[in-house]
């Protein structure tokens, strides 16, 4: 079993749950990465792992290692981060998102699309490739972020692994592609390329939804299957950072096990396809 799909927990002593919390507040006072208020058991699984994979003995030891050598930080962050994605995850949103929300972008003359907490970037991608069929890409700018430098690294290059390509042909069709898949990358004996897809509108940057604010007004933004590891307060804050960074009649996303239970009251939102999760903040 990989370790993005391990499931096992074993309930934390209460002595570790004091070292999580110091480690994950020395995180933040140190190197200002806030997962304060994330999910813990998830959270704590990883750092474990981490403790584990670092040889040392206890949480606290881990602390130690993190405060005086960036490395270990630079790994813990990488575990921290679960970047599972994939090519038109959940193909029937994108479906919508051509069919419904397209027609409603069209006669804007710039379109700005987010993807906060975009990973390795099959979903920015994908995008980049719906909104190209839909002949959209001159006036369209994609701005993507996550936390995760790593993932941003190989983000930009956007290389797939090769024997992903059959589902993700499939996820495409699904989602209503107009061509042949394979018209979109080249490929080595490993992996699929896709760069350069929509080169000069797309941008990959760190950005971390907890600390970092608004940094443009956006069209659309996706933030799927993200703050599935948030708690509530900070799903709540998110969900503020996001609306605030929507033009007014702009559609957020979210992913398909998300909810809008937490959204805080006062953020104007229709639920303009609340089976695919699309939202448009009202004008
Ligand atoms: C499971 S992936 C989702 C990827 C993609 N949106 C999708 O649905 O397929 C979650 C991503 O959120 C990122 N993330 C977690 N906390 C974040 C934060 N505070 N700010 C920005 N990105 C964050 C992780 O690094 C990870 O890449």
């Amino acid at each position: 079993m990989s370790f993005e799909e391990e499931t096992e927990t074993t309930p934390l002593n209460e002595l570790e749950q004091i070292e999580i919390n110091l480690l994950l507040e020395g995180l933040y006072q140190k190197y200002g990465y806030d997962f304060r208020s994330y999910v813990r058991t998830s959270l704590s699984r990883r750092i474990i792992h981490r403790m584990r994979a670092e040889r040392l003995p206890t949480i606290t030891a881990l602390l130690e290692k993190i405060l005086h050598d960036p490395a270990y930080l630079e790994r813990l962050l990488n575990d921290l981060s679960i970047r599972m994605t994939e090519m038109y995850r959940d193909p029937s949103f994108f479906a919508a998102f051509r069919n419904e929300v397209v027609p409603l972008l069209r006669d804007l003359p710039e379109i700005r699309i987010w993807h906060a907490g975009c990973a390795t970037g099959e979903e920015v991608y994908s995008m980049a490739i719906l909104i190209q069929e839909e002949g959209l890409a001159e006036k369209t700018k994609i701005y993507a972020t996550d936390i995760n430098e790593k993932a941003l690294r190989s983000a930009r290059k956007g290389a797939f692994p090769l024997e992903k390509m059959q589902q993700y042909t499939k996820n495409y069709l699904r989602a209503g592609g107009k061509k042949a898949f394979s018209e979109y990358y080249t490929t080595d004996h490993q992996f699929a390329y896709f760069h350069p897809i929509m080169e000069d509108n797309l941008t990959f940057a760190q950005h971390n939804l907890v600390t970092d604010g608004s940094f443009n007004e956006f069209h659309v933004i996706l933030c799927r299957n993200v703050m599935i590891y948030f708690n509530n307060d900070l799903q709540q804050k998110v969900h503020r950072l996001l609306y605030n960074s929507l033009a007014d009649g702009g559609f957020v996303g979210l992913g398909s096990k998300e909810s809008i239970l937490f959204m805080p009251p006062g953020l104007d939102y229709e639920e303009f396809n609340a089976t695919e999760r699309i939202y448009q903040k009202r004008k």
